[in-house]
């Protein structure tokens, strides 16, 4: 049973009538691909949220092996590639490593690509504390954000990423950002009067404030219309439709949540088919027919402009994302059938890697005052009609890996391919679709707001599950550095300061045909200017808190412009440069074996004594603001500071606590 079967379409305004039951499948004119698209494609579905009836384009869509990358893909980064060279060359002049001419070094390798650094990024998942932690990182990394180039700074570091990947509330984050024109996280921030994007000062259950235009009850009107409006068109609906229309008000800053958004026009976007932005990905799990429980073995799914699949060895196959919900049968459509536009919605996209937020949404809109009563109900309905290990999944209805890949593929035989948030299998950070051996990063900047300790602090459980997921069968040639357990994040504060995993080349035993993983830059939500730790299901936040927990992720990302570390920017280019050194043969400068002394995991672990019980009988992990938070009240700002092991950043600390206060 689902949400929408229980609704009473009649009683819905602007509803498209449908005899009851009986599905409507409407046609809409192909897109003509001559046609000039306006600079903002975003827009694309034929049909608003509904998924539409098309005629198949000439060249048929059809399933893939993930054998290799695809050819549009590949095509991109042709011309991806190039462009990040002077972002790059640019990022690390700026940081200055002394002795080391990156200017010459990157224009030396920039003519043969696979000696450039290939940077990526992923945010973690963990609702709007992920998006928002994640977003300062993001906005420390843009050289758009005003400051963001200025001494101490990282910014230009998107400019030179290949990719950015984002799972759950990071998935909020990359698909706001790419919804909205590739915009920055300061335009979005500040928005504007009448928009409701980024207002998460109103709750998801009550709408936006946009007065005279909207009230709670025609708000959900409208969600409820637009999810109405898919199932009319034929196709399964599930609590995941509603979940990410109602989140896209507060994403996407187009009227009633921009219902024609799909990720899939992503692909035409000017910047994005330029390659003048990072490729963007987010990341779901798969609930295969009969599993309960989403183990590490789970097959891990990715969303990308040109694809969605998987590169596990049970899938191990791409559908064209533009043409999902046509009917695939052992990896091609009917000669003489029809295709399927506009199931891509960006939201229910979003809404699938984030659907842990899907019993979230049932608990607390019965509560909401101006929720209309039929949403209620039915909302009641269904927590009192179905499992909760049902109401998390996302449909993919038809099911595009049908028949496909039969020997290995959990679903083959399944009419529905169920999706479900991308943190359940424990690899809260969209690191899989980085580490593939195809992708050849070098580099990841893993940013964690993973709520795993009492007080909703990252405690390494994501960055073991991935290292964990590569030993067992599933990992089908992906390689992880080696990670420690949670108690020796906690006890070595490997999860309060950033740390380098995989930094040694040489540590690896590869075979003739592979070559070492990235290495990882890991950058754990700690309080450096905010109590950013708020739980995930705090439905809202003043904008001053909003603004505070971006700000603390900046401060993050950049050790507070430096104060932490004033070689922090350093560090930064020198993990960037690591694999490519590597590579190329080139000595390392000295400036970057101090910084991968101080900031890479040097393979000891906490011994069984080590306090770090999480609860009962030892002392629960507590940190104290790394920097200070700027409140008036807060006078003793020195003695408040929780430096991060090295005495010599204690030394430069209390040098800089002065300035540091007026921040
Ligand atoms: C999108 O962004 C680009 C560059 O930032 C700008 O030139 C273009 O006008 C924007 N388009 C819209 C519709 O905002
Ligand atoms: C990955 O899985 C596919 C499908 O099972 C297989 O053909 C391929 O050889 C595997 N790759 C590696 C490196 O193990
Ligand atoms: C897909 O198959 C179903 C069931 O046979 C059919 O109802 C539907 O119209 C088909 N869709 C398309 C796009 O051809
Ligand atoms: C809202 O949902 C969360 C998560 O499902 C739940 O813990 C909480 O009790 C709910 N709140 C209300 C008021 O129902
Ligand atoms: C680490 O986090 C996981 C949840 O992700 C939790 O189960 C575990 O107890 C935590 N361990 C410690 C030592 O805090
Ligand atoms: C995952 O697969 C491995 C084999 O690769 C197996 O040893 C392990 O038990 C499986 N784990 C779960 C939780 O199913
Ligand atoms: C490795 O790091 C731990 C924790 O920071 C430290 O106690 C230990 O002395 C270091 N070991 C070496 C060999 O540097
Ligand atoms: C700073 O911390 C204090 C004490 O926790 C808190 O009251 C205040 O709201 C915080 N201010 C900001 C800007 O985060
Ligand atoms: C770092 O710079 C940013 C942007 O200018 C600013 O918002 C932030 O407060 C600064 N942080 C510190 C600790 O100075
Ligand atoms: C080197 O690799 C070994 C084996 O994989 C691992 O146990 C050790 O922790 C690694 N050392 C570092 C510094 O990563
Ligand atoms: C945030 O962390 C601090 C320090 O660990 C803790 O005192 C506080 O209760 C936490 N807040 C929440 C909402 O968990």
């Amino acid at each position: 049973m689902r949400l929408s079967d229980l609704l009473p379409l009649a009683l819905l305004p602007h509803c498209t009538s449908a005899a009851a039951g009986e599905p409507v499948i409407k046609r809409t004119a192909v897109r003509n691909d001559d046609v000039t698209i306006s600079a903002r494609a975003r827009p694309d579905a034929p049909d608003g949220y509904a998924p539409a009836v098309v005629p198949c384009p000439q060249d048929k869509p059809t399933i893939r092996s993930a054998s290799s990358l695809s050819k549009s893909e590949s095509d991109w980064l042709a011309k991806r590639r190039p462009l990040t060279v002077e972002p790059m060359i640019q990022l690390l002049k700026r940081a200055n490593i002394e002795g080391f001419d990156a200017e010459a070094y990157i224009n030396r390798v920039a003519d043969d690509v696979k000696d450039l650094p290939n940077i990526g990024i992923a945010v973690s998942g963990g609702g709007y504390r992920a998006l928002m932690n994640g977003a300062g990182f993001i906005a420390a990394a843009d050289s758009r954000t005003p400051g963001s180039t200025d001494k101490g700074g990282i910014g230009g570091l998107l400019q030179a990423s290949t990719y950015l990947s984002g799972l759950s509330g990071g998935g909020w984050l990359v698909s706001s950002i790419y919804a909205n024109n590739f915009t920055t996280v300061t335009a979005l921030r500040d928005g504007s009067e009448d928009s409701s994007v980024w207002k998460f000062d109103s709750s998801i259950f009550t709408g936006p404030d946009l007065p005279g235009i909207l009230d709670t009850a025609r708000y959900w009107a409208k969600v409820a219309s637009q999810v109405a409006s898919k199932k009319d068109a034929g196709f399964e609906t599930s609590i995941t439709d509603y979940w990410g229309r109602a989140l896209s008000w507060q994403l996407i800053d187009a009227p009633d949540g921009g219902p024609s958004y799909t990720f899939s026009s992503i692909a035409d976007d000017d910047d994005f088919s330029n390659a003048r932005t990072p490729f963007p990905i987010l990341v779901a799990d798969e609930r295969a027919p009969g599993q309960k429980i989403i183990s590490l073995n789970a097959t891990v799914f990715e969303f990308n402009p040109y694809e969605m699949g998987s590169w596990d060895p049970t899938t191990f196959g791409f559908a064209p994302i533009r043409y999902l919900a046509s009917n695939f049968s052992a990896g091609v459509v009917p000669r003489d059938g029809n295709c399927v536009r506009g199931f891509d919605s960006i939201s229910y996209i979003f809404g699938t890697s984030s659907s842990l937020f899907n019993a979230f949404l049932l608990q607390n809109i019965t509560s909401v005052d101006g929720v209309p009563d039929f949403l209620v109900d039915a909302a009641t309905a269904v927590l009192e009609g179905i499992s909760a290990e049902e109401n998390d999944i996302a449909q993919y209805v038809p099911n595009p890996f049908l028949g496909w890949n039969r020997q290995a593929n959990p679903a083959a035989e399944s009419d529905s391919l169920d999706l479900v948030d991308g943190g359940m299998d424990l690899q809260n950070i969209p690191l899989h679709p980085l580490i593939q051996p195809l992708r050849a990063v070098d580099v990841i900047f893993a940013v964690d707001s993973s709520a795993d300790t009492t007080y909703s602090w990252p405690n390494g459980t994501a960055m073991r599950a991935s290292y964990d997921r590569s030993h067992g069968d599933i990992a089908n040639g992906t390689l992880f550095p080696p990670v420690p357990d949670d108690r020796t994040f906690i006890a070595h504060g490997l999860n309060n300061r950033p740390t380098f995993f995989g930094c040694d080349v040489d540590n690896f035993t590869l075979s003739s045909s592979s070559t070492a993983p990235p290495l990882i830059v890991y950058l754990p939500n700690a309080p450096y200017t905010a109590w950013s730790n708020v739980t995930t299901f705090t439905p809202s936040y003043s904008l001053a808190e909003r603004n505070a927990i971006i700000r603390n992720g900046y401060n993050a990302a950049t050790q507070g412009n430096g104060t932490l570390d004033e070689q922090w920017p350093v560090c930064v280019a020198c993990a960037v440069l690591s694999r490519s050194l590597a590579r190329t043969g080139t000595a390392v400068p000295d400036a970057c074996r101090a910084c991968f002394d101080r900031y890479c995991w040097n393979g000891t672990v906490a011994d069984a004594t080590a306090n770090v019980a999480s609860g009962a009988g030892g002392e629960e992990y507590q940190p104290t603001f790394k920097i200070d938070n700027g409140s008036d009240d807060d006078t003793s700002a020195g003695a408040k500071v929780a430096l991060a092991g090295s005495p010599a950043w204690a030394a430069l600390f209390v040098g800089l606590v002065a300035a540091v206060v007026m921040l």
